[in-house]
């Protein structure tokens, strides 16, 4: 029987299928749990279940101890893993794709509606308790149908916006130094661009890049400089794709229309001038924030730390980015 320590909540049925087979030390309140007392939690474990809220790097491993076989990220995005620093301590990292794509586009479909059409200033308005009566000219937004999405990053959950826009009559270009497979993108009539063109000639341009050192400020004020004045940015990937400051800039001198974001720069803290906005749409990182999403990944992590202590090959190990 092996260790497998889970540094945070997680549904019970990735911790169910960790119990019928080793022995579980799970932090069990709703708070993070803070970093000397992961430290501790995962001393002397065979394998860690992680968020990404954790960052898993040289002190944590060493903390763990060389029996540590693997990280499993209850998370798609790894970037809170370092991954050279597993490999270097032998340890495997693995996360959690394709169980939360369709969530994870809804919700940044969701934030493009909610921004582009201005229902975040409308629920606003009626909480606040402002007077307001039905106009011809009144909250007027964008319409989507006819306009250019610019997906930046056709991965799985770049494709699946692809698909709810094509669905709503969008035009698609994407940018990707990668290729989806064809089948992917089969029906969706998208254009490959560069990245350059994107963000020049897209209404919405919607980011799904992983984030890392060659994506960090992806967006920053000369990319912004570059959108169409009534173009809106929505980011439901990481925070850090976007210079925060470049942004709130940008949306106060009217170089973009608006913006809606699930992440942010600094997560948890919000950029104090975005607060300001009414043209942004803010939400606490949701995009996979349904029961059945977070069971399914918490499922895939356990089943990734259990094929590694059962000596098989990871199911969904991390690549480098
Ligand atoms: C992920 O899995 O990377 C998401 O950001 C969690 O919602």
């Amino acid at each position: 029987m092996a260790i497998v320590a889970v540094t945070n909540r997680i549904p019970e049925v990735g911790l169910a299928k960790l119990r019928a087979e080793h022995e579980v030390r799970a932090w069990e309140h709703s708070e993070c749990i803070p970093r000397e007392e992961a430290l501790r939690l995962i001393a002397g474990a065979d394998a860690v279940l992680t968020l990404l809220t954790e960052r898993v790097d040289g002190e944590f491993l060493d903390a763990a101890g060389p029996q540590l076989k693997v990280v499993a990220n209850v998370a798609v995005g790894y970037n809170n893993i370092d991954v050279a620093a597993c490999e270097a301590h032998g340890v495997i990292a693995t996360n959690t794709p394709r169980v939360l794509t369709e969530t994870t586009a809804d919700t940044a479909f969701g934030l493009m509606l909610m921004v582009t059409r201005r229902f975040g200033e409308g629920e606003r308005i009626i909480r606040s308790q402002t007077p307001w009566q039905w106009g011809m000219f009144y909250l007027l937004g964008m319409g989507l149908q006819g306009k250019t999405i610019g997906i930046v990053g056709m991965g799985q959950i770049g494709v699946a916006m692809a698909r709810r826009a094509k669905a709503f009559g969008m035009t698609i270009e994407y940018a990707d130094d990668y290729d989806p497979p064809a089948a992917a993108l089969e029906g969706l009539d998208a254009r490959k661009v560069s990245l350059d063109e994107l963000f020049e000639t897209a209404d919405v341009v919607s980011l799904h890049c992983p984030y890392g050192p060659s994506t960090h400020h992806l967006v920053d004020a000369a990319r912004l400089r570059s959108m169409k004045h009534t173009a809106y940015l929505v980011n439901s990937a990481r925070g850090p794709i976007v210079d925060e400051d470049a942004l709130v800039a940008a949306l106060r001198a009217g170089e973009i229309a608006g913006a809606g974001l699930d992440v942010f720069e600094n997560e948890p803290a919000v950029h104090p001038g975005l607060l300001e906005l009414e043209n942004v749409v803010l939400l606490p990182h949701l995009g996979s924030a349904t029961t059945e999403t977070r069971a399914a990944m918490a499922e895939l992590a356990a089943d990734n730390a259990l094929a590694v202590l059962r000596g098989d090959p990871p199911i969904t190990p991390v690549t480098k980015i």
